[in-house]
């Protein structure tokens, strides 16, 4: 595959986001969640291939004292390219411009992954300090971050 990539500073639509999505086999979330989600992003990044969004990245958090990398994702058929390096190294431009020296920043690495983040610093919790999260109702996100 030689097609281009083209890195574009902007969020995906909501249409864009559930289909990256939905590539991932993670939960599908309501429109209406995942647009109001969208909008509250505190940096996005897009990965276009002839004008589609093949990959996005994202940062959430309150802007200060905390910042959590969140969304990776490229299209299968796109993988193994450098997109999502490319990404990363996007949202890590954007955290040296706006994260302070002492901001947290964290991610939930998927299985096989954290070499990867390893690369731009980021190191797992001690294992007697682990991450936990809580998913509320029952719409199967839960298991995705089990196993992610
Ligand atoms: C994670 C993901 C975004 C990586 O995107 P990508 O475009 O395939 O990644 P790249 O081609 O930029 O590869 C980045 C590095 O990860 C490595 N990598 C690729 N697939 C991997 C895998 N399954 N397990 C471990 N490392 C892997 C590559 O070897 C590469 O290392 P290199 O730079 O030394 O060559 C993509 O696999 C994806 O969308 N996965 C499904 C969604 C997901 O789980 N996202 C959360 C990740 S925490």
């Amino acid at each position: 595959m030689n097609e281009s990539i083209e890195l574009v500073e902007r969020s995906p639509t909501v249409e864009e986001y559930q289909v990256l999505r939905r590539s991932t086999g993670w939960a599908m979330l309501p429109d209406q969640d995942v647009r109001q989600g969208l909008d509250r992003t505190l940096y996005s990044v897009c990965a276009l291939a002839s004008g589609r969004m093949v990959g996005c990245g994202r940062v959430v958090g309150d802007g200060a004292l905390y910042f959590y990398v969140q969304d990776l994702i490229v299209l299968r058929e796109h993988q193994g390219r450098g997109i999502g390096r490319m990404m990363m190294d996007k949202v890590m431009a954007w955290l040296d411009r706006n994260a302070g020296p002492d901001a947290f920043v964290g991610l939930m690495a998927a299985k096989g992954y954290s070499p990867f983040y390893a690369r731009y610093g980021f190191q797992p919790r001690p294992g007697n300090a682990p991450g936990m999260y809580l998913v509320r109702g029952d719409s199967g996100q839960a298991d995705e971050q089990a196993g992610g």
